[in-house]
């Protein structure tokens, strides 16, 4: 399918609490089907593991501003932004590269221009710094986080909301 079509199909919708395990489930199928290149699968379940406490995680999301990406009545994408903070981004393995996080996000950014913020920062991970560096964001710096004991990198990078980016 071309990313035109999903594109059309692809709705997107404020988060509710309702939402929350449907989000648990595309957090999970992201990191394990669109991950795999770039983190092993003892990284990959210490970064999953921030979904076991269910209730934490959806306390995280209400405190935030969190879009939903739908497709034929499932939830196919997630995104948060907290301030000018893009935090969290995943897309189900059977929506990806079919437009669906650039729709998130445009929605997003846009959010965040209208609240005044002039930049967006996110701590993208190596599976996504591509598709973050096509959105005109650059790096600055490399973060190092343990998690479960486990160490998983990625990199901060930022994106001025006032400049135009080429396409
Ligand atoms: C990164 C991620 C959110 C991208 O979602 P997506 O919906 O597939 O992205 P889009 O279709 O909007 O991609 C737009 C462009 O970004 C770039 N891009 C996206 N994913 C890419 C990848 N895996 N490798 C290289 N470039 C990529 C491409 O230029 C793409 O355009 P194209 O498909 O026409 O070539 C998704 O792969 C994902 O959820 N990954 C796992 C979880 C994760 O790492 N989340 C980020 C946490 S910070």
């Amino acid at each position: 399918m071309g990313a035109g079509a999903v594109n059309a199909a692809v709705t997107i919708r404020r988060y509710a609490p309702a939402d929350l395990d449907a989000v648990l489930g595309v957090f999970r199928a992201s990191i394990e089907g669109l991950a795999a290149e770039h983190y092993n699968s003892e990284q990959r379940a210490a970064w999953m593991a921030a979904a076991d406490d269910a209730c934490a995680f959806g306390k995280m999301l209400e405190k935030q501003s969190v879009l939903l990406a739908v497709m034929d009545g499932e939830a196919v994408g997630v995104a948060s932004r907290a301030g000018g903070l893009l935090d969290v981004l995943y897309v189900a393995p059977q929506a990806a590269r079919a437009g669906v996080a650039s729709k998130l996000c445009d929605a997003l950014e846009s959010e965040a221009v209208e609240a005044g913020f002039n930049e967006m920062r996110t701590e993208a991970s190596d599976a996504a710094r591509a598709f973050f560096a096509r959105r005109g964001y650059a790096a600055a710096k490399r973060n190092v986080h343990v998690r479960k004991g486990v160490q998983l990198e990625n990199t901060t990078m930022i994106k001025r909301l006032d400049v135009e980016v080429p396409a």
